[in-house]
């Protein structure tokens, strides 16, 4: 087969653990030359550089430099710098994932390019909340019902697709390529010692992520999750690195001291790859809005509290450990876990470390026959 070039859209946090592992899988492989493109939606050192550093990941080949906005300004912005870099690169395939404002607004550029186009695969595709309030459903939906080729993680993946009327072909089961950063840096994950730091044991604290709109936009609702978590840290000591969203909520609505002061919580600042998962394979239990982390935990075996009306991972509920949760029954829930062994998992099909292979896989025979 020629060479072919293949973009790598990374665009934020939850990206660079899904890019890594094919980047490298694709590396070896003569046929390919992969670049990745950082959007810049997330800028911060500890919210990408420290990724890049941890996952092994070259600088990016091309930056777009973005930065903030309203979804309006950042999908449009993202929209304009793609479409240009794709008139001068001419990628024969661009690769995005998850459900970020850049992974739809790279599929529009790619999609609408005129003359000879890339082909435009998502991984990650076919997930669904069906909760059309959270603008990640919505660049989820606009995705797959756009790209060329939807590599799924998970069975309820394809049912969701198929029942939107994709067609078939263009739908495969690759498994969770999470899994398999997870597995790529596993021995250093396992080395690392990020407890001490925080001053908490093995088992015997609970990782506490939050930065959904939903939970960290409104004041009544993360002024009550405050207090929540408050009260919880009294039962179990918590960790939690502050996502940049809700550490300027929590400053904007002078919620931040209360938790500072709080003696068995302890708040940082978002914190690199293998040292954050250092923390997520040793806790008790995790309390989380993230999409990522209900995978993680189900994965590990670890029970997972997970603070939304729903969630587009079923598979983390009906077969792993995570449960559905409110600020209003988190602390139950909480008692609950530390009372019992917790709910047992079963790793989903395909969550194996081997996703990165079953890609390039089906990168070549898609682009053989081009
Ligand atoms: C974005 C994604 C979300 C994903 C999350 C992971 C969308 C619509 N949302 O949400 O799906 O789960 O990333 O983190 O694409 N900020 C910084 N430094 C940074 C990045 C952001 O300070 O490096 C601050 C800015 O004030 C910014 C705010 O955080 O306005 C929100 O960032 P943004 O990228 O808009 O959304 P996230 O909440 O991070």
């Amino acid at each position: 087969m020629e060479t072919k070039t293949i973009h790598l859209i990374a665009a934020a946090r939850p990206n660079f653990m899904k890019i890594a592992p094919l980047y490298h899988a694709l590396k070896k492989r003569e046929w390919a030359v992969p670049e990745i493109v950082h959007t810049g939606q997330h800028y911060d050192v500890n919210m990408s550089d420290a990724f890049f550093e941890d996952l092994m990941l070259p600088e990016p080949h091309h930056h777009l430099g973005i930065g903030s906005g309203t979804h309006a300004e950042q999908t449009g912005r993202v929209m304009m710098a793609y479409e240009k870099l794709l008139a001068k690169v001419r990628p024969d395939l661009v690769v995005v994932v998850g459900d970020v404002n850049s992974t739809v607004a790279c599929t529009l550029a790619a999609v609408k390019m005129s003359g000879r186009r890339p082909l435009v695969a998502h991984l990650e595709a076919g997930l669904r909340s069906f909760d059309r309030t959270m603008p990640e459903e919505i660049n989820r939906i606009v995705t797959d019902s756009i790209a060329d080729i939807l590599w799924t993680p998970s069975d309820d993946g394809d049912k969701n697709l198929l029942r939107e009327g994709i067609p078939a072909e263009k739908i495969e089961r690759v498994g969770n390529i999470m899994i398999d950063s997870l597995e790529m840096m596993r021995s250093r994950i396992e080395r690392e010692d990020t407890m001490s730091k925080f001053g908490v044991k093995k088992g015997d604290y609970g990782l506490v992520t939050l930065h959904r709109p939903a939970n960290v936009d409104k004041r009544s609702t993360l002024t009550t999750l405050c207090k929540t978590l408050v009260q919880v840290s009294q039962v179990l000591p918590l960790v939690f690195p502050v996502h940049p969203r809700t550490r300027k909520n929590l400053e904007e609505y002078e919620l931040l001291e209360g938790l500072q002061k709080a003696s068995n919580l302890r708040l940082d600042d978002p914190i690199g790859y293998i040292g954050f998962m250092n923390l997520v394979f040793n806790c008790r239990l995790a309390i989380t809005d993230s999409g990522g982390i209900q995978e993680e935990s189900t994965y590990l075996g670890i029970p997972c509290l997970t603070l939304r009306p729903n969630t587009e991972r079923p598979i983390t509920i009906t077969q792993g450990t995570n449960r559905l949760c409110t600020a209003e029954n988190l602390e139950a829930k909480v008692n609950e876990i530390l009372a019992t062994k917790g709910k047992g998992t079963r790793k989903p099909d395909l969550w194996d470390g081997l996703t990165a292979e079953r890609v390039c896989e089906s990168i070549r025979r898609r682009l053989s026959n081009r």
